[in-house]
């Protein structure tokens, strides 16, 4: 009866500490960079990431007081099940059911980039939140707007002396506690990262379609974060008039046509592909490389060779580097409870 009892104890007692290991308080662990990665380009020194920083910003993130008509959050279009991005939506949907004119792009490792949005419109960081915020199609809404209705809601004023040691709200505080969000929001743990930490090893087919990655699209998709951070064409269509890219923030007529080299991370998750959500499977990608590329003044140089445009891949690369690009998916990243709403 007794050793039932102790037994019966020791398993509420278990029990509980599985519960609580689980909350924020037990696994804060605060910002780490992975050792396999570069250094980040930033570092957040100037707003370092805490933990009731992380929350306050994580309550913003998800919470649609932020839009005019308090319908639409920043999670509302970059969901976490997809990588933070807008799953099966080529173009975003925002405020009144309204159409933009690009594809959602994911939330991770924003750290690590030079520049933000397809067309590098942003450098900082902490201005990233203000274009969706007053951007008519997204949440159509002015930013003194969002901090008066902080200023007089029931929680907000006590997190944010919490976070900053004061009750007040202003647009630095609020755009910092957003930074420290998204900061924290680090995607390191797939099959290819472990495979990279040596804890285990790709499949022959995954080996072999790394190395025709490496030989074929490294050159933009490069190093551990899977882009160089530039701006290239990989010429999706003939014409530009749509969206002109780089250039609409440039205004330099040779970036006519240039998008970021986005990031290969969790690209199973985020379907539909490319600035504009035309193509919407991997297949589709490759496809495009090796058959579609089209000529233009603007067309990156290393895609024009003497057999062609494009790039050469044959129906056996092409399935390999599926499986590679499938190694690249990170299940712990989008089921961290610490980053759902
Ligand atoms: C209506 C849908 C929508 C809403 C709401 C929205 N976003 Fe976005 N987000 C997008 C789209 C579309 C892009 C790509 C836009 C572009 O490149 O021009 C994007 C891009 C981004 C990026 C750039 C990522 C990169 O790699 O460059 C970040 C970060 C981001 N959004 C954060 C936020 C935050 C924070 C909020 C809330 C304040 C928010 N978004 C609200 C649709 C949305
Ligand atoms: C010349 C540089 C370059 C090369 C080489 C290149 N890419 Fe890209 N890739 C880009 C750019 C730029 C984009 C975004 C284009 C856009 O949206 O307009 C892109 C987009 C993608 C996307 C869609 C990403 C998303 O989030 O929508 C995938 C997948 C992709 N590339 C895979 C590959 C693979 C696999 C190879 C090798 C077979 C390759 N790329 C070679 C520059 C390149």
């Amino acid at each position: 009866m007794k050793t039932i009892q102790i037994g019966f104890t020791i398993s509420v007692l278990a029990f509980l500490l599985g519960c609580s290991k689980s909350s924020i308080d037990e696994t804060w662990e605060g910002l780490k960079f992975p050792a396999h990665f570069p250094p980040p380009v930033y570092e957040m020194k100037d707003n370092p990431v805490t933990k009731a920083g992380f929350e306050l910003g994580k309550k913003i993130f998800y919470d649609p007081i932020l839009s005019k008509n308090n319908t639409i959050s920043c999670g509302s279009c970059h969901i976490q099940s997809s990588a933070f991005t807008h799953h099966g939506h080529d173009l975003s949907h925002g405020i009144n059911d309204q159409l933009g004119k690009r594809n959602a792009l994911p939330i991770q490792n924003l750290l690590w980039q030079t520049s933000f949005f397809w067309d590098g419109g942003v450098h900082n960081i902490d201005l990233i939140s203000l274009n969706p915020i007053q951007n008519p199609v997204e949440m159509d809404e002015d930013p003194q707007q969002v901090l008066l209705k902080l200023k007089n809601h029931a929680e907000y004023p006590a997190l944010f002396k919490k976070a900053f040691g004061t009750e007040e709200i202003n647009t630095a505080r609020f755009l910092q506690a957003l930074s420290q969000f998204m900061a924290m929001l680090i995607s390191s743990n797939s099959k290819y990262d472990q495979y990279k930490r040596g804890e285990l090893s790709l499949s022959a087919e995954e080996m072999e379609g790394l190395q025709i990655f490496k030989s074929k699209c490294s050159h933009c998709h490069a190093g551990e974060l899977f882009t160089d951070n530039s701006f290239r064409n990989n010429r999706l269509s003939s014409q530009f008039n749509f969206d002109k890219g780089r250039y609409e923030i440039s205004l330099i007529p040779s970036d006519i046509g240039k998008f970021k080299v986005p990031s290969l991370r969790n690209i199973t998750l985020t379907a539909p592909y490319m600035h504009h959500g035309q193509i919407g499977t991997l297949e589709g990608v490759l496809d495009h490389y090796a058959l579609n590329v089209k000529n233009s003044s603007t067309l990156d140089s290393s895609l024009i060779s003497n057999q062609g445009l494009g790039i050469n891949l044959d129906a056996q690369e092409k399935k390999r580097i599926v499986s590679f690009l499938n190694t690249l998916t990170d299940e712990t990243f989008i089921k961290n409870t610490h980053f759902s709403e």
